[in-house]
């Protein structure tokens, strides 16, 4: 039989009984499948396709987003809406790669005890997140959440949030100098009510500047949070965004 088919044979039988050989062509083999899933990372620019309004985090909401983490609302809540008819008919378009671009770290999360996040951002007024991070129970009597009440009496000591920005955009987020430079009083001025924002809204739109705690006194990490649940997933237009791909 192998003097039958001598040639495709002989080179199968030398590769595999030169374990030398073997091992070389094997990790050729690998190479050429891990360059082509890893490649295109480099351009990972160019993959994730750019969408209208997306922009960084205002350093009021960055601030939210640390207390998120650091209270570990991920454990509980997604902030990614898949893209199935029923996760899209309750949370609105399912969400984009864009979207998360300017995330460090994302928090897409695997667990959904309540409901995702992602687009919860002007679903509810203030009070009602007031109330309902107070004490759960008092708006959703089914409840399981627990509350976090201490946020309203804890003054926000977010550090220095030039240095945070600064961080930020040595990987990549585009913030400008004047976003740096202004970091910690922009973060102070988006929880006041009443402020100039006209500044902070041109360099960050759809920022909204209020006090969002219902304690115009303190600056609070009930603020920060707030403000971060009240952007989530406002910032593309996808209703004008659908009108212009499909005139009616
Ligand atoms: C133990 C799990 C758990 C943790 C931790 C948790 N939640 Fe919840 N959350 C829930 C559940 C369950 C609901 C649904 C019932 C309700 O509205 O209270 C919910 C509802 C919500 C809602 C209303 C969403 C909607 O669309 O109605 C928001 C906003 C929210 N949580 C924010 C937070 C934030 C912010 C944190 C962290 C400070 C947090 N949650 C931590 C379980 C959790």
């Amino acid at each position: 039989m192998a003097d039958q088919a001598p040639r495709a044979g002989f080179s199968h039988r030398t590769i595999e009984r030169n374990v030398t050989l073997l091992g070389v062509l094997a990790l050729v083999a690998v190479a050429i499948g891990g360059i082509v899933e890893i490649a295109p990372l480099f351009w990972v620019d160019s993959t994730v396709e750019k969408v209208d309004g997306m922009r960084p985090y205002t350093p009021l909401e960055l601030a939210g987003r640390n207390i998120y983490m650091r209270e570990g609302c991920y454990l509980c809540h997604s902030q990614m809406v898949r893209p199935f008819k029923d996760e899209v008919e309750r949370y609105g378009h399912y969400s984009l790669a864009a979207e998360s671009m300017y995330d460090h770290p994302f928090l897409w999360g695997s667990k959904r005890t309540g409901p995702d996040l992602a687009r919860v951002g002007g679903r509810y007024s203030d009070e009602w997140h007031r109330d309902h991070l107070n004490n759960p129970r008092s708006v959703v009597p089914e409840s399981i959440m627990p509350p976090y009440a201490f946020l309203a009496e804890k003054p926000l000591k977010a550090g220095d949030m030039r240095k945070h920005l600064a961080t930020l955009r040595r990987v990549g987020v585009p913030y400008t100098d004047a976003d740096i430079a202004k970091a910690n009083d922009d973060l102070v001025l988006q929880a006041t009510a009443d402020a100039d924002a006209s500044d902070l809204q041109q360099r960050f739109p759809k920022s909204q500047a209020r006090d969002y705690d219902g304690n115009p006194a303190v600056v609070t990490e009930m603020d920060a949070l707030i403000a971060y649940l009240q952007m989530l997933g406002t910032l593309v237009d996808f209703k004008a965004a659908e009108a212009q791909e499909q005139p009616k």
